[in-house]
C-alpha cells in the first residue's frame, strides 16, 4: 500500500512528495475521450463500474500517490431539484436556476441516498484499486455551488449569486445551510462507502471580499468540517483566488488547506500556519512548458516547502484538457524525485 498521500495529510514524515491531480480522470487523456465518445458525462457518473473505470484510468497510466472518484460537484444539485444538463462545449447548466425565496423553499435536503452510484462507484474503485492507492472523495462547497445553482452555470462576475446576498440575506443564509446539510450527509455517506480522504471544492469563493467571506461563507463551511470531524479521515479544503483568505479558509476547516498558484507556498503555508498541511500549487498551464522550465518551477515549489512534513503536491486547479500527456508523466517523475529525502 502507497499511504504517502494519507501521511502527509497527517503530517508525517515520507520518503518523497506525494503528487495527485485535480481533475486527473479527464479529457487529456485518450482512454478518457474514447469512454466519453460512448457514453454522455452523467452516463459515466451515474454508472458506478464506468465511474469506476475511469477513476483507474490515471492510475493505471501514472505513479500517482492517490486516486479521486469520478463524479461531479453539481450532482448534489441535480438530487435536490435542479435540473442539470453537461452541454457539449458549454460546460454545466441549469435550467431552473435558483432565483427568489420560493425557489429555496422548494430546494429538497436529500439525505444522501439519492446519491448512493457515488457510494457505490467508491466501492468498487476501492476493490479494483485493491490497496494500491487510497481514494479520495469530494464535494463542492457551499458558496460555489450556490453559485451555480443560482446563476444558472458558470459565471464571470457572480452579480446574481452576490445580489442574493446582499438583498436579501436570510433566503442566502437559508441556502447556505440547506447545501451545508447535504454536502455533510453526502461526504458522510462517501466515507461509509471507503473515501479514505475528502476534499471540499470552494473553487470560486475567491470572487469575494474577505469580510464576506466571513460573514456570507465561513460559518456554513465551519459546520461541515466539523459535523465530519468523527469520521476521522483528513479532509482537504481547496479554493482558488483565496490569498486574501487563507487564514479564514484554514478557521472554516481542513486538514489540508489547498494553494493555488498566485501566492508563493511558503509565503501561503505561514499564513495558514504549520499545524495544517498544505496541498499545491503548481499553475496548471505549466505543464504546457518545456520540461525544463516545469523541472525549474517544481523546484522552485519544493525548495518552499522546505522538506516539511504536510506538503502534498498538487496543481493549483484542475489540469486542462488540452495538457501535453507526457509532459504529465514527465511532471510525476520529477516531483518524486526532486523531493526524496
Ligand atoms: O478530479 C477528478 O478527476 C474527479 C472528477 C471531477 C470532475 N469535476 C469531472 C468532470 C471533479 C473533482 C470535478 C469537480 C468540479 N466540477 C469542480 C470543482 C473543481 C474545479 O475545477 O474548480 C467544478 C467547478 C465542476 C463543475 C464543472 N463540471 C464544470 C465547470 C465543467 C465543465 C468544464 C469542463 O472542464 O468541461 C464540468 C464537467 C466535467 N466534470 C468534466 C469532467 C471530467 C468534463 C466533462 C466532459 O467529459 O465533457
Amino acid at each position: 500500500m502507497n499511504d504517502r498521500f494519507l501521511k502527509a495529510c497527517r503530517r508525517e514524515p515520507v520518503d518523497c512528495t506525494p503528487v495527485w491531480f485535480m481533475r486527473q480522470a479527464g479529457r487529456y487523456m485518450s482512454e478518457y475521450r474514447s469512454l466519453r465518445a460512448k457514453h454522455s458525462m452523467l452516463d459515466l457518473c451515474k454508472t458506478p463500474e464506468l465511474a469506476a473505470q475511469v477513476t483507474l484510468q490515471p492510475i493505471d497510466r501514472f505513479p500517482l500517490d492517490a486516486a479521486i472518484i469520478f463524479a461531479d460537484i453539481l450532482l448534489p444539485l441535480e438530487a435536490m431539484g435542479l435540473d442539470l444538463e453537461f452541454a457539449e462545449g458549454e460546460g454545466p447548466v441549469i435550467h431552473n436556476p435558483v432565483r427568489e425565496r420560493a425557489d429555496v423553499e422548494r430546494l429538497t435536503v436529500i439525505d444522501g441516498h439519492e446519491l448512493d452510484y457515488v457510494g457505490q462507484a467508491i466501492r468498487q474503485a476501492r476493490r479494483a484499486l485493491d490497496g494500491k492507492v487510497p481514494l479520495i472523495g469530494f464535494a463542492g462547497a457551499p458558496f460555489t455551488l450556490a453559485s451555480y445553482a443560482i446563476e444558472g452555470g458558470g459565471s464571470r462576475n457572480y452579480v446574481l449569486t452576490k445580489s442574493m446576498m446582499y438583498r436579501e440575506p436570510d433566503n442566502w443564509h437559508k441556502l447556505m445551510d440547506k447545501l451545508a446539510r447535504v454536502v455533510t450527509g453526502y461526504l458522510r455517506r462517501q466515507i461509509q462507502a471507503g473515501a479514505q480522504a475528502v476534499q471540499l471544492f470552494d473553487s470560486w469563493v475567491g470572487c469575494l471580499s474577505a469580510g464576506d467571506y466571513a460573514e456570507y461563507v465561513l460559518p456554513h463551511v465551519q459546520m461541515i468540517f466539523e459535523g465530519l470531524k468523527r469520521e476521522g479521515v483528513p479532509m482537504i479544503h481547496f479554493g482558488t483566488g483565496t490569498t486574501a483568505i487563507l487564514r479564514q479558509m484554514r478557521e472554516a476547516g481542513g486538514d489540508v488547506i489547498g494553494v493555488d498558484w498566485r501566492i508563493h507556498l511558503d509565503e501561503a503555508w505561514a499564513m495558514i500556519g504549520y499545524d495544517r498541511a498544505v496541498q499545491g500549487n503548481l499553475d496548471p498551464v505549466t505543464l504546457y512548458a518545456p520540461l525544463l522550465e516545469i523541472e525549474r518551477r517544481i523546484e522552485d515549489i519544493l525548495n518552499r516547502a522546505d522538506g516539511r512534513n504536510g506538503h502534498i503536491f498538487n496543481l493549483g486547479h484542475g489540469i486542462l484538457p488540452t495538457t501535453p500527456i507526457d509532459h504529465v508523466a514527465a511532471a510525476i517523475d520529477m516531483i518524486h524525485k526532486l523531493s526524496q529525502r
